[in-house]
């Protein structure tokens, strides 16, 4: 892996050997963009990438040359207004009014290793020969600012991590008024622009459309990254599939409300940006004051699909997730918000806990309604006490009582948010976001506090800190479930107010980080509404995220394989909950529910109690099973094989491999029996061509190579006679879970 600069053309090219970047300053010393791709070989000059040819209709920078134009050169991190015509990465607006801006190549710095980003999560390196750092520092003289680009280049994954930072040096400051983490612009159009987007309880759904002229973009204003679409976008060419051929993918490390964007220029050149969306932004700065733009993570592959995923999850698991429990497995959980919803008390939770124990769970998880005095959704968010009426021994007595049986004990806050009914309002009512004059919507009965103050964070860390210090908690749930209307905060002053939506976010981390500073131990799942805030910047703080609010199986099928696209399966919470599914009222099989739930972190969303003996005893074994294999499933190589979002969808199937390609897990998953059916197999992906695998259920011995090109025979024997089972079942909703050992 290098980042190598040619002084004579002032071309800098990261490589690592899979993928190349390569930048140029421009004869008017701003910069230009020359290539994207899969690695080529390192030279002194790659001027020729630069295509300079007269326009004669274009604003030109130079008189006499009508080939030096904006309009139609790549460029690296553009400004509107001097001949560019597109959408730009960034806005100032000096003191006078004026947007234009002119950021010169100044000078430039590499470094082994990579810097984190202030107050924002960001990829870290544990050894600085793993990445290398190129900052490219450019000037606008005029505007007194200056602009540092970072480009981090890591040796093990093909991706490139970036932001930019301005630095106000103006003595009469300077608005910024839009400012991105990131642009790319490819030299042609010829791609498909994937997207996860959804709504509550219907998360990332994979949407593939044909790129256009003109903008296609996805976003989010909602103050939170949102369950409508995640600040990600993935442009494939068209011939691309799971296994083969090229794709880019970006990603954003940020929580709020962001903009991922492709414009297609009547050239035909797709100018991909990413960072903070533009509306309600802006920030004022001083004379000193500098701003940093979140990262943006920019993933080639020419694996497809999956080698896109794979270097996401690898890079988000490794080197974005931090703190104790990267390495560690998920403990088997039961949480009993679809158990009991507000309506429990301790004896109740007691009794779901015993019989957890004795079930082999790890972890019991209180949800919403242990604090204050909440029955419902209309009370007392912000008053993080507990409810004596439900727990008279309080966190710590129910805590320790659990610990006791041998479990370890979890519980939900809600730390951003409170109800009218609170004291914390009562006392506070200047707290929440609302702008003056005007009603405030309220979203599932509650308000959003303002966290771009300083002391209502502080405010709610105390309470959580005395919570967290009084009672043995192993575990947190952050939950977060509504998104922000009439944003206004009463601490910034009129001018200011372009601030808030990024500061509050900032608060959000700040909280974040105190919290795991102060008990590294504990361990943070996030949730908002389900998966409204499934996103890399969470990842840094929250290893695992709770994926949808949707539990049934059929469903997470889509949710699970649209959440796989960028994240890995360590991160995605994944319950067995009850049927009739609460929001379904699907009758899903045990046994499915459970092959669906143990490609995630794996646990349980019902009441124990109410299973049978017979259920009792195939939860048990479930366990077991995750327990013996949740190693590969959550530290593996994950594939996608069958897409339910293909055809009529009936069929899902994917897979996972061990690091040293000695076991594997292959989840085959098919909603609808039909009556003798075609023949059916699955070619695999990832395993030794020369190792010969114990194949669960067929039970054959059967080497990698058959597996990868003959395909793992998944023919249905029950397709031509029904009443005979299959493996034990059949009918609709049916699934297997296919073990390959590897026995030589
Ligand atoms: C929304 C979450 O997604 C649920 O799992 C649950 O915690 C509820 N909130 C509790 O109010």
């Amino acid at each position: 892996m290098s980042i190598f600069y040619h002084e004579e053309q002032q071309e800098f090219h990261l490589t690592n050997g899979e993928i190349s970047y390569i930048i140029t300053v421009l004869r008017n010393g701003q910069l230009g963009q020359l290539y994207f791709g899969s690695a080529i070989r390192d030279r002194e000059d790659f001027s020729h990438f630069l295509e300079l040819a007269p326009r004669p209709m274009a604003p030109c920078a130079y008189e006499g040359n009508l080939a030096f134009s904006l309009e139609h050169i790549k460029q690296e991190y553009p400004a509107y207004g001097s001949g560019d015509m597109r959408n730009p990465a960034f806005t100032i607006v000096m003191e006078n009014g004026s947007r234009i801006s002119d950021f010169i190549y100044k000078g430039h710095r590499i470094y082994a290793g990579k810097e984190g980003i202030e107050a924002l999560p960001a990829i870290y390196v544990e050894k600085p020969d793993e990445a290398d750092t190129l900052e490219i520092i450019l000037e606008d003289s005029l505007a007194g600012m200056e602009l540092v680009l970072s480009y981090t280049i890591f040796k093990e994954h093909s991706a490139i991590a970036r932001n930019a930072r301005f630095i106000c040096k103006n003595p009469e400051g300077i608005l910024l008024d839009r400012a991105m983490s990131m642009n790319v612009d490819l030299p042609d159009k010829e791609y498909e622009m994937i997207e996860l987007t959804g709504a509550w309880s219907r998360e990332r759904s994979v949407k593939t459309r044909k790129l256009e002229h003109g903008v296609q973009s996805v976003y989010s204003m909602r103050g939170c990254s949102s369950s409508n679409y995640n600040p990600f976008l993935a442009l494939k060419r068209p011939q691309t599939m799971e296994n083969e051929g090229e794709v880019y993918g970006f990603s954003l490390v940020y929580s709020g409300n962001f903009l991922a964007q492709v414009e297609v220029d009547t050239y035909d050149v797709s100018r991909i940006m990413m960072g903070i969306h533009p509306e309600g932004f802006s920030w004022r700065m001083k004379d000193g004051d500098s701003f940093q733009t979140p990262e943006a993570v920019m993933v080639y592959s020419e694996k497809g699909l999956n080698g896109m995923s794979q270097t996401f999850h690898k890079l988000y698991r490794t080197r974005l997730a931090r703190g104790a429990w990267r390495d560690r497995t998920c403990p088997i959980l039961v949480n009993n918000w679809e158990a009991t919803y507000f309506e429990f008390n301790e004896e109740k939770i007691l009794k779901i806990a015993e019989t957890a124990k004795k079930l082999g769970i790890e972890l019991f998880v209180l949800d919403d309604g242990w604090f204050g005095e909440r029955d419902d959704d209309t009370s007392s968010l912000g008053d993080w006490y507990p409810d004596l009426r439900k727990l008279p021994e309080g966190v710590s007595g129910i805590a320790k009582k659990i610990e006791n049986m041998g479990l370890k004990f979890g519980i939900w806050f809600e730390p951003e948010m409170t109800n009218k009914n609170s004291n914390l309002y009562r006392a506070h009512p200047d707290w929440i976001l609302s702008t003056p004059g005007r009603k405030a919507s309220h979203g599932r009965n509650q308000y959003v506090l303002d966290f771009s103050k300083e002391e209502v964070v502080d405010y709610i860390y105390k309470q959580m800190e005395k919570v967290l210090e009084e009672a043995p908690v192993s575990y947190i749930k952050w939950d977060m479930n509504r998104c922000m209307s009439e944003v206004y905060s009463h601490g910034y002053s009129a001018g200011e107010q372009g601030r808030v939506m990024h500061q509050y976010i900032l608060g959000v981390y700040r909280l974040y980080d105190r919290l795991t500073k102060k008990f590294p131990e504990v361990l943070f799942e996030s949730c908002a509404s389900g998966g409204a805030r499934f996103d890399p910047g969470m990842i840094y703080y929250a290893p695992q995220c709770w994926t949808s609010d949707d539990t049934d199986a059929v469903e997470r099928l889509k949710i699970q394989y649209g959440t796989s696209f960028v994240y890995p399966i360590r991160s995605m919470g994944a319950h067995v909950s009850a049927v009739p599914n609460h929001q379904t009222l699907r009758n899903v099989p045990l046994s499915t529910r459970a092959n669906v739930a143990c490609f995630g972190t794996f646990g349980y969303e019902l009441d124990l109690n109410k299973l049978t003996l017979e259920e009792q005893s195939q939860v048990k074994e479930q366990i077991a099973f995750m327990k013996e294999y949740r190693g590969v499933i959550q530290y593996g190589t994950f594939y996608r094989l069958i897409s339910p979002f293909d055809g009529d969808g009936n069929i899902t199937a994917w897979m996972v491999v061990s690091e040293d390609q000695r076991t594997a897990l292959v989840g085959y998953y098919r909603i609808l029996q039909h009556v003798n059916t075609g023949y059916t197999r699955v070619r695999l992906e990832g395993l030794n061509p020369d190792f010969c695998y114990h194949t669960s259920i067929l039970d054959r011995d059967i080497y990698g190579d058959e597996l990868m090109k003959a395909g793992l025979f998944t023919s249905d024997a029950s397709s031509g006679e029904n009443k005979e089972k299959y493996n034990g079942d059949n009918g609709d909703y049916q699934s297997r879970i296919y073990i390959l050992e590897a026995v030589n």
